[in-house]
Order: C-alpha cells, then structure tokens, then sequence
C-alpha cells in the first residue's frame, strides 16, 4: 500500500486564522489591564472564567499563583493563542523535544493544531493571561515524555474549558479496585 503524501491544508475547521486569534487575546488583555474585567487567584484550584465566546471562538481568563501549571496537553482540533497580561509564565513545548521559553507581560504565542505545551508559573509572583480558541475547546490528549525521550499520549478528554477539573483516566481506579500507576514523567496536573 503506498501513502499518498502530497501537501494538504493543515487548517482548523473555522474562518479564524492564529493572527487573528493573537489579535483577539491581544485586545482582550488590554481590557484586562483597563480593569474592565475581575480576575481571582486561587492558589489550590486554578482560576479560568470564559469572557466571552460563540459559534467560531472562546476567550479565557486564566490566572496562576507561584508553581501552577497544566500538563502537557494539546488543544484537539482547535487553534489557540494566549497573550500574557502580567507576570511571567514558561511554556515548556513539544518539537522533536521539549524546548521551554519565557513568556512574559505583553508577549504571548501562538498554538497551531498538533502543539503540544505545558505553561508553568516559575516565579514568586502570580501571572495572569487570555487564551482565545477557535473553533471553542472540545477536547484535550494529555502526554508525557517517556523513558526514550520520546512523546506518549496518555488520555484524552473531552472538554470546553481549557482548565478542566475532570476526572481522568489516571484518576479512575482500575476494575479491582486499584489506582493506576502513575505516569513516570510529565508536567504537573
Ligand atoms: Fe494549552
């Protein structure tokens, strides 16, 4: 069997493009610095609220205290963006490795289809951002990086927020009874 390999169009099924999602949490976090919005800080659950949202994108709130972070996770079939309104983050990202970079107040990134990231609040100082998503959130695969190095979906999970509180597989005891084990490697639920 041979595998047709001619170029296709690697685009999210909506009108948005990545700069435009980048436009959109830019001028949301613009509202967030003129206060026009509430932002909370929760040091045991973290805090997300949707802004806003339709047919074609979500947008989010989200802050982080000292050492919160997701794990490594991909946004399904969804564009992404984020924009950083204060504080500094480090997003750790898959590509052919795991690289890390700063992301600090005003700057921001851009998520593709197939980024896999994690973001980690590294500083003593709380951090607060704005994701866009387009189309909205409907899943999320989480990963680790196994023992060679090498990257490994361990769940997946649906969801419209791009902080879930749900419970996942790892979570869900085993039909005797017992805990799964835990991943060897990964970033912090
Ligand atoms: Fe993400």
């Amino acid at each position: 069997m041979t595998i047709d390999h001619s170029p296709v169009l690697a685009t999210a099924p909506t009108p948005l493009t990545l700069d435009r999602l980048v436009e959109l949490t830019a001028t949301t976090a613009e509202e967030v610095r003129r206060g026009l919005h509430e932002i909370r800080f929760d040091a045991e659950n973290r805090w997300s609220v949707r802004l806003r949202g339709d047919a074609y994108a979500d947008v989010w709130l989200i802050s982080w205290t000292p050492d919160q972070s997701t794990a490594l996770h991909d946004h399904a079939g969804s564009l992404g963006a984020l924009t950083v309104v204060s504080g500094s983050l480090t997003e750790r990202y898959w590509a052919a490795g795991l690289h890390e970079r700063p992301l600090s107040g005003g700057g921001g990134a851009a998520f593709p289809l197939g980024h896999v990231h994690d973001v980690v609040n590294l500083t003593a100082a709380p951090a607060v951002t704005v994701h866009a998503y387009s189309p909205p959130l409907t899943a999320m695969s989480y990963y680790r990086v196994d023992g060679t190095g090498a990257l490994t979906r361990t769940h997946s999970i649906l969801t419209h927020e791009p902080e879930p509180g749900t419970v996942v597989l790892d979570d869900v005891p085993t039909r005797d009874g017992a805990q799964r084990p835990a991943p060897a490697a990964g970033g912090a639920r």
